[in-house]
């Protein structure tokens, strides 16, 4: 193939209009090459763009994402994701160059549980067990005794001697779906999810009410009153399972609106309704997630940058709670 840019080409020709003149194809075909020739793999979310997703060597949820990072022989992982994602990639990688399309990445349950907030939150609950969902920072997954994913979470806490209190942080939807679930008592940090927590249940009742035959399925980062109406409630990829599994035609998608992507692959014949923030519109996309873009990846493919940086000492303090989730996965 025709070389595209070469790594001499550097900021200049790729920050200009350049790389925006590429067609999808020659995207797609660089992207490729510069895979093979980098030893490198392409890990995304379910919640990114379609053709990012079709150019991954793996797809899949927060914890898919963690546990195929730990396994990879590759040299350089390219998380197509956000920040929390590549720095969970990169503990568990501390020798590894983990690339990620855009620093801007961020995630609001991460970026509204700040380290200083949290150690004084944790230091009022000193008996309780901490644990924390990977939508967090690295500094902070250091603090917890655990972490859990949307996809284990009922496990961990079941893990959790049952006289033992808890602190669950930092979704407070997510908490109170564990604790009708487990039916444990737990203190809760009171963030949110700026896509899930949007949902609105008056909303769903009018889309249920137009599509009486069609299955709601929910995310349970969204609030108990959209929970409430669902007849499927989990992770990413527990959703794609039932998505695949169920013998409705319809189903109403409650969450980020990119998993439909695969849902739509493996099940061409059913209707896929992604349920909306807005009357107005049929978006329910995560505004971080979508940054990153094809041209991203290849840029930061070409230039090995933006890259993952943690310091050694915060590397190691959240290894520990983040191979105990692993070891209970
Ligand atoms: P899962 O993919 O683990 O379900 O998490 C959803 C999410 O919001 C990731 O940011
Ligand atoms: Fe964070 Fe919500 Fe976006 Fe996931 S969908 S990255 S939880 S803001």
């Amino acid at each position: 193939m025709e070389e595209l840019f070469t790594l001499d080409d550097q900021d200049s020709s790729l920050s200009g209009g350049s790389l925006a003149a590429l067609s999808p194809g020659e995207l797609i075909d660089g992207i490729k090459k510069l895979k093979i020739e980098k030893n490198a793999v392409i890990m995304a979310h379910y919640y990114q763009e379609s053709e990012i997703q079709d150019i991954a060597d793996y797809i899949g949820d927060s914890l898919g994402l963690a546990q195929e990072g730990a396994k990879t022989d590759a040299d350089i992982i390219v998380l197509a994701g956000v920040l929390f994602m590549g720095e969970t990639a990169k503990i568990l990688n501390p020798k590894k160059k983990i690339l990620i399309p855009d620093l801007a990445a961020g995630c609001s349950l991460a970026d509204n549980c700040p380290a200083d907030k949290f150690t004084s939150f944790i230091s009022q609950y000193p008996d309780h067990t901490k644990v924390t969902y990977v939508n967090c920072s690295a500094e902070v997954k250091g603090l917890s005794d655990i972490l859990c994913t949307s996809s284990n979470a009922v496990r961990i806490i079941e893990s959790i001697p049952p006289e033992t209190p808890i602190l669950f942080s930092p979704d407070q939807h997510l908490g109170r779906y564990l604790i009708r679930k487990t039916g444990r008592d737990m203190v809760l940090w009171d963030g949110a999810c700026i896509v899930h927590e949007n949902f609105d249940a008056k909303n769903l009742v009018k889309l249920k009410a137009r599509h009486p035959g069609a299955a709601m399925i929910a995310h349970p980062e969204c609030p108990e009153s959209v929970l409430d109406l669902a007849d499927h409630i989990g992770s990413t990829s527990s959703l794609l399972k039932f998505a695949k599994e169920s013998d409705k035609q319809e189903i109403i998608v409650v969450t980020e609106s990119g998993i439909i992507h695969q849902m739509q692959k493996a099940c061409p014949e059913k209707t896929f309704i992604a349920a909306s923030n807005d009357e107005a519109c049929n978006c329910a996309e995560c505004p971080y997630m979508r940054l990153n873009t094809m041209q991203k990846i290849y840029a930061c493919l070409l230039q090995e940058t933006p890259e993952v940086v943690l310091e050694k000492s915060v590397i190691e303090k959240a290894l520990i709670p983040l191979e105990r989730m692993l070891e209970l996965s």
